[in-house]
């Protein structure tokens, strides 16, 4: 699979934030990277607590740095995790929110070493809720 340079880039960022996860519980550390419209990539890790149910998906701290930074349109999602494990299904409603385009929204799984597979946000999500 041949990579563009800002598909590398999204990539390595996902793979970057994972090193920070706080997943003592699960011991299941994940990275993610949103790309936004305007170029900017927003990372995120998962963020794990003692209370298990509070815990914060990585996909989910990556779509709140987007949007705090003023940047509402995600064009493309790497999300790095232990197995090749895909988002859960309510990281995939929160990425489809501010996804314009979800048949062209390229959502990369990676693993720390290689790249398992590339999905588009559409098929991970067929029929996902929207309002607007
Ligand atoms: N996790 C994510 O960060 N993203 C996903 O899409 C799947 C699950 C996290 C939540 C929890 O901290 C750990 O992985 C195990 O479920």
């Amino acid at each position: 699979m041949t990579l563009s340079a800002a598909e590398r880039a999204l990539i390595q960022a996902a793979r970057t934030a994972r090193q920070n996860a706080y997943a003592p519980y699960s011991g299941y550390p994940v990275g993610a990277a949103v790309q936004t419209d305007d170029g900017r990539i927003f990372a995120g890790c998962n963020v794990e607590n003692a209370s298990y149910g509070l815990s914060i998906c990585a996909e989910r701290v990556a779509v709140c740095h987007a949007v705090m930074a003023g940047a509402q349109r995600i064009t493309a999602v790497a999300v790095c995790t232990p197995d090749g494990g895909t988002p859960c299904g309510a990281c995939r409603q929160v990425l489809l929110e501010f996804a314009p385009d979800p048949e062209a929204c390229a959502v990369w799984i990676v693993k720390p070493d290689i790249v398992v597979q590339r999905y588009t946000l559409a098929s991970l999500i067929p029929h996902g809720f929207r309002l607007k």
